[in-house]
């Protein structure tokens, strides 16, 4: 049953339901997917290699990514490519790019799932606060350089593996580092997924007369690896305290795969689902005065000239 909530509580109901499946055949079409060796992207890995993607795997883990493809292998997928990437560093990102573009002309879907969680502040050998660089800026600049595959497809998109996490904002564009403020992980990981909605929105101005769409998704609360590189006392917290209560992520996989599989999902622009139910995100999150801002030093922090995006 729904409860009436006010407006910035909304999203309460949404995982309560249902979701739209997908039996759409994406045979032959090329996926890009990070973060697919564990949770979420891994999930949706499958359900694309079952139903006959070409899939490009990014992972950090080589051991991990050649297991993932043999099973996406035998699941059904047309083609896998594998590239070595640690996306919380951005000459990394660059590179993993380049490689990606010598696989393929032409991308017809980009998942961005790779994402984490620390209850630490830690800065990056490049000098970014690490869950920023992660969750936020490797998303961005990856799918700007990748923007000549993606306008090479017909029609193709980019979902954000976003999250009901962006309520806690944290976003604070003049200490994107955490030096002026005390840390913590819950508004770190908000101020990632903040900035990814908000700079969503002025790509997605920016390629409104492309082929290219961007939406973004929160994928449930599901039991994944996510926070398993934080400390003991957290590990046991969640293990005895929020594990219990999370769902199977294979439901992430089905949903993600509808969003990027049916039809109707195909011309969405701005969009944000909460598994495939449509919502609003909070108001901090879509504040077009801001948006702006947040590209303007994003394209700054990964070396990127704005006005070169379109
Ligand atoms: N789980 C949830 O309830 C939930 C809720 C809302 C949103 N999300 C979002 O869903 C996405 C996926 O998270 P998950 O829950 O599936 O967590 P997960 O099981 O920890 O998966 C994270 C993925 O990101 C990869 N990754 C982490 N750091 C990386 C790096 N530096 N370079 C390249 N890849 C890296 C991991 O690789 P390894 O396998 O090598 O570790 C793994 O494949 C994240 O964006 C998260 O914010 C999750």
């Amino acid at each position: 049953m729904n409860i009436k909530y006010p407006e910035e509580l909304n999203f309460l109901n949404s995982g309560k339901q249902p979701i739209e499946k997908s039996d759409v055949s994406i045979q032959g079409k090329v996926v890009v997917i990070t973060g697919a060796t564990s949770g979420v992207g891994l999930q949706t890995a499958y359900e694309c290699a079952s139903h006959g993607a070409h899939l490009i795997l990014v992972a950090r883990s080589e051991s991990k990514a050649n297991k993932v493809a043999k099973s996406c292998n035998e699941l059904g997928a047309s083609k896998i490519d594998i590239v070595i990437a640690d996306l919380s560093l951005l000459t990394q990102v660059r590179r993993c790019a380049q490689e990606i573009e010598k696989l393929t002309p032409s991308i017809d879907v980009l998942i961005h799932s790779a994402g984490m969680h620390s209850t630490k502040r830690i800065l990056t050998s490049e000098g970014l606060e690490i869950v920023f660089a992660l969750n936020h800026c490797a998303s961005f600049l990856l799918t700007v350089l990748l923007i000549p595959q993606l306008k090479h497809s017909q029609q193709s998109q980019v979902l954000f593996i976003n999250s009901e996490g962006h309520r806690f904002n944290g976003l604070n564009l003049n200490d994107l580092d955490w030096k002026k403020r005390l840390y913590t992980g819950l508004r770190s990981y908000g101020a990632s997924k903040t900035a990814q909605l908000l700079s969503m929105l002025e790509i997605n101005n920016r390629l409104m007369n492309t082929n290219i769409v961007v939406n973004a998704m929160h994928p449930g609360d599901v039991k994944t690896n996510i926070g398993q590189n934080n400390g003991w006392l957290y590990r046991l917290f969640s293990k005895l305290f929020i594990q219990p209560i999370l769902k199977d992520p294979h439901q992430s996989g089905q949903a993600i795969y509808t969003l990027i599989s049916k039809p109707e999902y195909a011309y969405t622009r701005n969009a944000f689902y909460h598994y495939t139910t449509l919502e609003l995100v909070a108001r901090h999150a879509r504040d077009r005065k801001i948006s702006p801002q947040v590209f303007q030093k994003t394209c700054e922090l990964c070396d990127l000239d704005s006005s070169s995006i379109y």
